[in-house]
């Protein structure tokens, strides 16, 4: 295999001209380090411009502007097949008339390799992948799940520095979407290679990053862990799009640089590092539903949903003029309140994140 390969955009643009001669930013400026060996998962709502972004790696589209590093190599002239990537589609994109050994060894075929290579790189990767017994199968007698190992063992073949995927499970159900997920983060680990994963569903996002990049409108919102995008999320629209989360309005009591005294509603809350505000500021923030504790009494509010998840328990309650979504993990052993009723609970402290943007 190659060695682990650093992937670096820097000021990355792509603005499309349509038939109409409107011109479309599909790409904003985007600066993006993908170190040797990471899962980096472009996740954004549809038209964000993540398929566009990794089509500019691959070499299927041209930036207007901006600049593509593939280790050393600024690949920005190059044709696909010189740049080191092998793509994984949503689609599979298999021959539909050869067999998967005949898939698999396609790439290798039209480099030219001698038939014992090929042989051999076949035969590993079938092992790898735990796919000898499909070896003379066609793509129609196989499942979605299958037909997609196919394709990912295709690209993992060409030994190539970065691996890109385009949304590779949207056409798999929900369990099979699983499975694979988890099949697709372990080969990556053994394979080490530099990945880049482009995908609306968060929660695969946060099974399958060491980073994951949230983009909105062509540009990049925020990059971090999936932890650090959960807990820390920048703004609003990060807090929002990962998870659920209750945004509020607080008065900043007082601001220390280390620990924040804040004002909710009358209620005196100490709580996490933040720098820059002033005695008097208004701030948002956010506080994820299972961040509540039931039972705290510095709130009480009228439950206007309340039901039982079996994992958890989900409320809304009516507080300050907005709903509020809050949750209680493992609800089988306590009394739950039902729609009607009233919620008493207090806020986790180290649990609310003050909003920079
Ligand atoms: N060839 C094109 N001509 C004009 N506009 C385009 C073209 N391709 C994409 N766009 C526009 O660029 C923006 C980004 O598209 P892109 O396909 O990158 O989004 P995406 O994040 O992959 O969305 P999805 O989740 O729906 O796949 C969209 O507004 C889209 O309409
Ligand atoms: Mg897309």
């Amino acid at each position: 295999m190659n060695d682990k390969i650093k992937v670096e955009l820097k000021n990355l643009s792509k603005i499309f001209v349509t038939n109409k001669n409107e011109q479309v930013k599909a790409v904003d400026n985007v600066n993006l380090i993908i170190n040797p060996g990471e899962f980096v998962c472009l996740l954004g709502p549809s038209g964000c411009g993540k398929t566009t972004t990794l089509r500019m790696l691959a070499g299927f589209e041209i930036p207007t502007s901006g600049e593509i590093y593939i280790g050393d190599r600024d690949v920005a002239s190059l044709t696909p097949d010189k740049r080191d990537t092998a793509m994984v589609f949503q689609n599979y994109a298999l021959f539909p008339h050869m067999n998967v050994y005949d898939n698999i060894a396609y790439g290798l075929k039209l480099q030219k390799l001698p038939k014992a290579e090929i042989r051999a790189r076949v035969a590993r990767i079938l092992n790898l992948m735990k796919m000898e017994d499909f070896a003379t199968r066609v793509p129609s007698e196989m499942s979605g799940g299958q037909q997609q190992r196919v394709s990912l063992a295709r690209a993992l073949i060409m030994e190539s520095g970065v691996l890109l995927f385009d949304e590779p499970l949207s056409n798999l159900d929900a369990k099979l979407r699983l499975h694979m997920r988890d099949e697709i983060r372990k080969i990556q680990k053994q394979v080490g290679i530099s990945s880049i994963y482009v995908t609306h569903d968060q929660e695969e996002a946060m099974g399958l990053s060491d980073k994951i990049v949230i983009m909105k409108d062509g540009a990049i919102q925020q990059v971090g862990s999936p932890r650090e995008i959960y807990q820390k999320p920048v703004n609003e629209f990060v807090a929002q799009f990962i998870g659920r989360a209750n945004i509020l309005d607080g008065k900043i009591v007082e601001d220390r640089g280390g620990k924040v005294t804040l004002d909710i509603h009358g209620v005196i809350y100490e709580t996490e590092k933040t720098t820059g505000h002033s005695a008097g500021d208004m701030v948002r923030f956010m506080i994820r539903p299972e961040s509540f504790l039931i039972g705290g009494t510095d709130f009480r509010a009228p439950v206007t949903k309340s039901v039982f998840m079996g994992s958890h328990h989900e409320y809304e309650v009516e507080l300050f003029g907005r709903v509020f979504e809050i949750s209680e993990n493992n609800p089988m052993r306590k009394e739950t309140v039902d729609m009607g009723g009233e919620l008493s609970f207090s806020m986790d402290p180290n649990s609310i994140h003050i909003l920079e943007q």
